[in-house]
């Protein structure tokens, strides 16, 4: 009881100043940092507060799903640019950056690419969609994810329609280099925030392509998580500071917390502002992380809305976390 009274206190206040408190974007470019959200660019042009919040909070944005190989590439060189031109153009607009998701994933994949194809094949394939989609948004993406998820939950590389190419990792990243040479180009994955041997596989293959001279500038975690989890717990600052010493970029790229769990929704809901405080306060310590991106922004619009992740409500309200977030913006 007294834990639910101060919690319901403690949001009353946050919410009070808040109105006079700089959106996140302002208090994020004073700390010299991104801060992002995943689009889905239909919404920009279907809901005018979709579009308004997000330009207001947000100085980054990432495609959730149109700049995927089979939202792009649907039949061999057919290309449907049209809603990833929309995100960049909003972007642009709105002076915010844009991270670029995905170049080579075992994912979301368009059917012909299951087809059988041999090395010489897969690598003119792999050659023309990164030149065509790098190309086409050279000086417009600052950031590609160039692959992602390549190491799997069990620490090892995935089976994926890319592998009949030898070193199909490197030579992604090498082509990516050559399409926009400004891009900055990153590995993205899930799973490896803190120590464990999901992490050390993942540190392993990009220490790896470092020492090979591969253009490799980053790295993404992901931080998709619940309420149960603890930096601290699972050493993620360590973590980072281990990818800082490869000479890593580091960007936390799709955070979410999903709420489920036992508790009052006002614990839950103070829970997962602790969450996006604690991540966000280890980003902030550690000075080779520059952005911090969450995966989506309202829970009207998340691929696990029933779980109510983010840290804007259905109403576009704002939730515990996005004071969380305000509030260690603001902290020395
Ligand atoms: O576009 C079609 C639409 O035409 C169709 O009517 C509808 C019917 O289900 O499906 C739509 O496609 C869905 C797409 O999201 C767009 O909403 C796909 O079925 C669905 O599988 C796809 O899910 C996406 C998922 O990646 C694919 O694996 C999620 O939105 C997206 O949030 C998620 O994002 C991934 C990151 O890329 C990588 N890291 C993990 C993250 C969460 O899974």
């Amino acid at each position: 009881m007294p834990f639910r009274f101060w919690s319901l206190m403690l949001i009353c206040l946050l919410a009070a100043s808040a109105q006079s408190s700089p959106p996140l974007r302002a208090l994020a470019e004073k700390r010299n940092l991104r801060i992002g959200a995943a689009v889905e660019p239909s919404l920009l042009l279907q809901e005018p507060k979709y579009a308004q919040v997000l330009a207001r909070e947000f100085n980054l944005v990432v495609a959730e799903n149109v700049m995927k190989w089979g939202a792009l590439q649907t039949s061999r060189g057919q290309y449907n640019f049209a809603p990833a031109d929309l995100l960049v153009e909003f972007a642009q607009k709105n002076r915010m950056a844009v991270r670029g998701h995905t170049l080579v994933w075992h994912q979301q994949l368009p059917r012909w690419m299951y087809g059988s194809f041999g090395a010489s094949e897969m690598e003119a394939i792999l050659r023309e969609h990164i030149q065509a989609v790098v190309g086409r948004y050279r000086g417009r993406v600052a950031y590609w994810d160039v692959v992602n998820e390549a190491v799997g939950d069990d620490a090892r590389l995935r089976s994926t329609p890319f592998e009949v190419l030898p070193d199909y990792l490197e030579k992604a990243f090498r082509l990516a280099r050559e399409a926009d040479p400004q891009a900055k180009l990153f590995y993205n994955d899930y799973g490896a925030e803190g120590l464990g041997p999901k992490s050390d596989a993942v540190y392993a293959l990009l220490k790896g392509l470092k020492e090979k001279g591969v253009p490799l500038d980053g790295v993404g975690f992901q931080v998709h998580v619940d309420l149960g989890f603890s930096p601290r717990a699972v050493r993620m600052a360590e973590n980072l500071e281990r990818f800082a010493r490869l000479g890593l970029e580091i960007h936390i790229t799709e955070m979410d917390v999903r709420l489920g769990g036992s508790g009052s929704r006002t614990e839950r809901l103070a829970k997962q502002a602790q969450v996006y405080r604690e991540v966000m306060r280890v980003c902030l310590g550690q000075p080779r992380c520059k952005a911090f991106t969450l995966w989506g922004f309202t829970d009207a619009h998340s691929w696990r809305a029933a779980s109510e992740p983010l840290i804007f409500d259905v109403d576009y309200k704002p939730k515990p976390a996005y004071f969380a977030l305000q509030q260690a913006l603001q902290q020395p």
